[in-house]
């Protein structure tokens, strides 16, 4: 694979410690997120409504839930929801999209770290969506579980969408360039990736240019599971069941799967 280059980590980012609390405030990858959200939210929600029935005004954890893409629709149908980021930007806009949807009654985003907070009610459900976990060590990744598991009633079920390594790795592609469709123009989105084999983990630099030219950068580290070992995390954490799928159309798991999706009851 490209990223045997790699090995020797010569060409490897530093990342900062907890680079997450700034990765997001500090560019416009809420475009990046609407984009996504934009292709795959019907997909998931109806996923979710296959995989994960939930009863009548049911409570639902979105567990960094970004700008709430995926539980704003799930308030809209009459369930309450509860949603936590670290980012106040996207708290802030989660908020805001609650009140032009008028569900802001029922859909409570609150500013918080997902690896010490549990939802004031039990929940029927928790997701944590599109790739939300796995940017601390093992200890914060598996204290991010456990509070997603704290948080919910007996048996009910917890959504993990992560990664499927094994087709990262074998398809790796050091370079991705995206471009992106905003209200202001095109956003082009270029990312560098390495992989850090000592610390087993994606170090990608992103880099934002905005139509009128602004640039960011910012850099990201992702721990490198697979997939047996998100069930392994899962099951400590006290789920006991866990079933794998490829994609949110319900595709079995399989090497070359676009994601892991770990549903953990
Ligand atoms: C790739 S975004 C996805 C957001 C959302 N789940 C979605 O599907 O649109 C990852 C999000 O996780 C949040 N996040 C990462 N670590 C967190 C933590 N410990 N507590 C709360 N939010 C966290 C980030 O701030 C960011 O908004």
């Amino acid at each position: 694979m490209s990223a045997q280059a790699d090995t020797t980590g010569a060409d490897k980012p530093e990342t900062e410690k907890n680079w997450w609390l700034k990765f997001y405030q500090d560019t416009p990858f809420i475009q990046y997120l609407d984009n996504a959200h934009q292709e795959d939210q019907e997909d998931i929600l109806a996923f979710l409504a296959e995989h994960t029935p939930l009863p009548e005004a049911a409570v639902i954890y979105d567990q960094c839930c970004g700008v709430g893409s995926i539980s704003l629709p799930l308030a809209g149908a009459g369930h309450t929801v509860y949603g936590t980021d670290l980012c106040p930007q996207f708290i802030d806009e989660a908020k805001r999209r609650a009140e032009i949807l008028k569900v802001q009654e029922r859909a409570h985003y609150l500013l918080a770290d997902a690896t010490i907070f549990t939802t004031p009610r039990p929940c029927d459900l928790a997701v944590n969506l599109y790739t939300s976990f796995g940017y601390g060590d093992d200890g914060v990744n598996l204290a991010m579980i456990k509070k997603a598991r704290s948080s919910l009633k007996e048996g009910a079920p917890f959504l993990l969408d992560f990664p499927n390594f094994y087709l990262v790795i074998s398809r790796f592609r050091k370079h991705i360039v995206r471009h992106i469709n905003t209200a202001a123009g095109i956003l082009t989105v270029n990312r560098e990736a390495v992989f850090s084999p000592e610390e087993g983990r994606l170090l990608q630099e992103w880099t934002f240019i905005e139509a009128d030219g602004k640039r960011s950068c910012q850099k990201s580290s992702l721990a490198v599971y697979l997939p047996h070992q998100i069930k392994d995390m899962l099951r400590q954490a006290g789920f006991e069941r866990v079933e794998l799928t490829g994609d949110f159309h319900g595709s079995p798991f399989g090497v070359d799967s676009p994601r892991c999706i770990a549903l953990a009851r």
